[in-house]
């Protein structure tokens, strides 16, 4: 992955670039981070690389275990650029949220919570196989076409590690909670589905999750009302 002269520059966001292309006639992605100014250059190495790793771990390990991830095509370590499988026609799950909420038409409300249980269901598959995303929110899930089947993938992994504990499976669907109802407002109850088909999907650890989210839910708004 030294050249990418075939691939073209996608998307620019604030940890790195996109670009798209073809691997082996395979619509592909690559993602590459690049390095921060303002971070001390060896530390700034070193992130660089282990979000690379977890990235390229984490997204081998959800294929592995059946779960819903873009397959990693190549993974360069000397250029941290990781080329992954890209989905053509995909759309984020916040940008079909979205959408639906601001067009409600028929059948959206049935929509979204088919949609929501779906979700549930695939965070509680990656916890039960001890994977944590790091960054769960309506961006980092998509939709491949047609979006109405509702097939979600996870993406962007840089921040995933792999744990069995019950509180960092709560922060990761309490880090999902803030992100879902910052993006879309008034979808309390929504939301309150999603956890409900997560926890009855779970089958690990259910009751110290549940606990565990909720001292989270506490210490969060705590630091809310302190600032
Ligand atoms: N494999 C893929 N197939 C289709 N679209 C993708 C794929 N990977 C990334 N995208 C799109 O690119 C966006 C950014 O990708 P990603 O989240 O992996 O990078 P990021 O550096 O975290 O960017 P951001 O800061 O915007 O979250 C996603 O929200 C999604 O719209
Ligand atoms: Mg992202």
């Amino acid at each position: 992955m030294e050249d990418l002269s075939d691939f073209v520059l996608w998307k620019q966001g604030a940890e790195g670039k996109l670009y798209r292309g073809d691997f082996l006639g395979y619509p592909a992605v690559v993602k590459e981070r690049f390095p921060k100014k303002y971070r001390h250059p060896t530390l700034d190495q070193h992130l660089t690389q282990e979000r690379f790793k977890s990235e390229a771990r984490m997204l081998t390990r959800c294929k592995n275990a059946g779960l819903k991830a873009p397959t990693v095509y190549y993974a360069d370590y000397n250029t941290s650029r990781l080329c992954v499988q890209y989905f053509p026609g995909s759309v984020t799950v916040k940008e079909y949220v979205s959408a639906r909420l601001l067009g409600m038409t028929e059948g959206t409300c049935e929509k979204l919570h088919l949609l929501v249980e779906i979700i549930g269901r695939n965070i509680a598959r990656l916890h039960d196989n001890d994977m944590i995303h790091g960054d769960l929110t309506t961006s980092n899930l998509i939709l491949t076409a047609p979006h109405d089947d509702l097939n979600v993938y996870f993406i962007d992994f840089g921040l995933g590690y792999v744990s069995h504990s019950p509180e960092d499976k709560s922060v990761d669907l309490y880090v999902l909670e803030r992100a879902f109802l910052s993006t879309h407002p008034n979808t309390e109850k929504l939301f309150t589905h999603l956890l409900d088909c997560y926890f009855r999907a779970c089958k690990k650890d259910v009751k110290e999750i549940l606990s565990t989210f909720h001292e989270v839910r506490l210490r969060g708004r705590k630091r809310v009302m302190i600032g």
